[in-house]
């Protein structure tokens, strides 16, 4: 028997009892007379004690060969650790084990990522990537796992008990309607022939519900080719929900009696549902974004009218070329910002559209004050003031441009002075949903015949209109607003699902708008579309992002680290060094040759 208890179990109950550990030697120290080792597994730390008069003579001098990361299995007697010695910071800090027996299970060379917590600077992450295995083995890696476990299992409780079967949809299948880049699988059999994996199990969890399964869910691996950014990685795991005879209320309802409960089993937080909706129109206008971050207020005001007023040419150039005037008011913001730090803020911005950041403080006496103050009257400043609902020592910061501009710089200013400002505890957690969203998107870089941009889906091709807008699928796409509806939390996009639509010429229409013609539907899609014409129930459904979940709820800000084998910001994964090559035959069978 290699182990009688794990490290994380012993306290002073088991005085006096013989146990047997096995672990990682996690650090060690010299004591003269012997030497004391804390062992380490993934239940926690305990104190083993090489010393006289327990070990004997030879004992200790053999201990003094142990290393960090060498595994070793140790045999003595559970004591209390003598007065003054304890540790209140370890579970098992109120005892120790007096060692008789070592035997060492394997040596380690010197590790170069230490899974020590002892060790305060943690390696690099590539450095970490590449050794993941030691990454892995420390403790705060080990806490994220077993968190992404827990709500993982409590996922599944929840489904369960709510009727929900689990059934597993194809990987390698035809490329899917989700409008990121595809990772591509050759076929050998039919060369030239092409699997695509799945960026979501979209099209088989809708055939699910024609084909009777009311209540589908599935922890599904998805993959995009995508541009990388700290939440996004190429594949990624989604909790995928899809019912039938439903409305957006019920799936919504549905998801809230699962952010309660996660939130309470969890972290232990009470959060009240239903959870607060914003349409995305009123989630632009007041936060620029369409997952805003909650957890504070600054809301965007709008000041296009009062700037029309001015003689601020800035201002009234762009009133006039038909923009907006936007501001958000940093409370307290004087300050934290001097001249230089608006400065700061206004190369910031500059990354996101602007052309620059005028800004106004409050003084003392309530008045707005700036370099350019002179070109508003008195009363026009008064009207700002209380539009903004300015006070002392408050900073105004404005963007003028177009709407969408606004928005983007607004928002980015947002969150980055409320973090600078600490206007949040960062331990808070906001959830939300935006409900509403348009059911199209101008890509004004694509080609159309006309030459002018061309529709694409803000979801995807199957999202369903509100009932009252289907008519503005003739009149005015642009207004269209869908059944859809995102999760966000803190800030970030965490779900996001939508009504789908069950009858043909509503799907034809939208088709029709995005430029699919009859052929290529038939071609992408015949098969969903052969099936919603054989008794499709209403239905629709939601993906959360399981890797976004648990990095939210582990508040951390990056999701590798939530990921027990990540890829980078290249989608490589250092450990493996995939992606690699492939010898000749090989390729050959596939029928294919490289250009290089
Ligand atoms: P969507 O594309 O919005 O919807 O994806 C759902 C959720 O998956 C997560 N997610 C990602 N997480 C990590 N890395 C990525 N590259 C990544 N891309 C998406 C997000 C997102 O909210 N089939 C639809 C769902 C539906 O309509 O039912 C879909 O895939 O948290
Ligand atoms: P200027 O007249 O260009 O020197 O600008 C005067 C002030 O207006 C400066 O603080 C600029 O940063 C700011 N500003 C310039 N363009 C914009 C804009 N589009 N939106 C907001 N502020 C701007």
């Amino acid at each position: 028997m290699y182990r009688t208890h794990t490290c994380g179990e012993l306290r002073t109950d088991h005085s006096g009892e013989e146990v047997t550990l096995s672990g990682w030697v996690d650090n060690y120290r010299d004591h003269g007379g012997g030497l004391f080792v804390d062992l380490r597994d993934r239940y926690g730390l305990t104190q083993i004690a090489f010393s006289p008069p327990d070990s004997s003579a030879e004992l200790i001098e053999e201990s003094k060969n142990l290393r960090g990361e060498y595994v070793i299995q140790v045999t003595g007697k559970v004591a209390k650790r003598p007065a003054g010695q304890d540790n209140p910071k370890l579970a098992t800090g109120d005892i120790e084990i007096r060692a008789t027996e070592l035997k060492l299970l394997n040596k380690s060379e010197t590790p170069p990522v230490s899974p020590s917590e002892k060790v305060s600077e943690v390696a690099g992450e590539d450095t970490r990537l590449k050794h993941r295995y030691l990454d892995l083995r420390r403790p705060e890696m080990q806490r994220t796992m077993m968190l992404r476990d827990r709500i993982t299992k409590r996922m599944r409780d929840y489904f369960e008990e709510h009727h929900f079967i689990d059934i597993e949809t194809p990987i390698l299948g035809r490329s899917t309607p989700e409008g990121a880049r595809d990772y591509l699988v050759p076929s050998r059999v039919h060369n030239g022939k092409f699997y695509a994996l799945p960026q979501s199990p979209q099209l088989y969890k809708q055939i699910l519900m024609i084909a009777g399964y009311d209540r589908y869910v599935q922890i599904a691996r998805c993959f995009r080719d995508e541009d990388l950014r700290a939440d996004r990685q190429p594949e990624f795991t989604q909790v995928d929900v899809e019912m039938s005879f439903v409305d957006s209320d019920d799936i919504i309802g549905m998801i809230d009696g699962l952010v309660e409960k996660l939130a309470k089993d969890v972290l232990d937080i009470d959060v009240p549902t239903p959870l607060p909706r914003l349409t995305y129109d009123e989630a632009m206008r007041r936060f620029g974004h369409d997952a805003p971050d909650l957890r504070f207020e600054m809301e965007i005001v709008d000041c296009t009218d009062l700037a029309a007023k001015s003689d601020f040419g800035v201002f009234k150039n762009v009133v006039e070329g038909g923009g907006h005037v936007r501001a958000i008011n940093a409370k307290k913001g004087t300050s934290k910002y001097s001249r230089r730090g608006i400065d700061g803020l206004t190369e910031y911005v500059k990354g996101f559209g602007a052309k620059g950041l005028a800004w106004f403080r409050c003084d003392d006496e309530g008045k707005l004050a700036s370099t350019i103050a002179k070109f508003f009257g008195d009363d026009l400043l008064a009207e700002l003031a209380k539009r903004l609902n300015a006070e002392p020592g408050d900073l105004i910061l404005f963007s003028a441009a177009d709407w969408a501009t606004t928005c983007k710089v607004l928002h980015a200013l947002r969150t980055k002075v409320a973090k600078e400002m600490e206007l949040y505890d960062p331990k808070a957690m906001h959830f939300s949903w935006i409900v509403e969203f348009p059911m199209f998107e101008l890509d004004e870089e694509a080609d159309s015949p006309e030459g002018k941009g061309t529709w694409t889906a803000m979801h995807h091709p199957f999202t369903a209109p509100l009932e009252e807008h289907v008519e503005l699928l003739d009149t005015d796409p642009a207004k269209c607003r869908a059944q859809a509806y995102d999760l966000v939390i803190n800030g970030c996009e965490a779900g996001g699902g939508t009504i789908r639509i069950h009858d043909a010429p509503t799907q034809s229409k939208v088709f029709e708008l995005l430029g699919i013609d009859a052929e290529t539907a038939k071609d992408r899609f015949g098969f969903l579309l052969d099936a919603l014409a054989y008794g499709a129930p209403p239905h629709g459904g939601i993906a959360l992002g399981l890797d976004r979940v648990v990095m939210l709820f582990a508040r951390l800000d990056n999701i590798r680290d939530v990921i027990a084998f990540p890829k980078t910001q290249k989608a490589t994964d250092l450990m493996t060094e995939a992606p690699g090559s492939v010898d000749g035959k090989q390729l050959k069978e596939l029928g294919i040759k490289l250009d290089s």
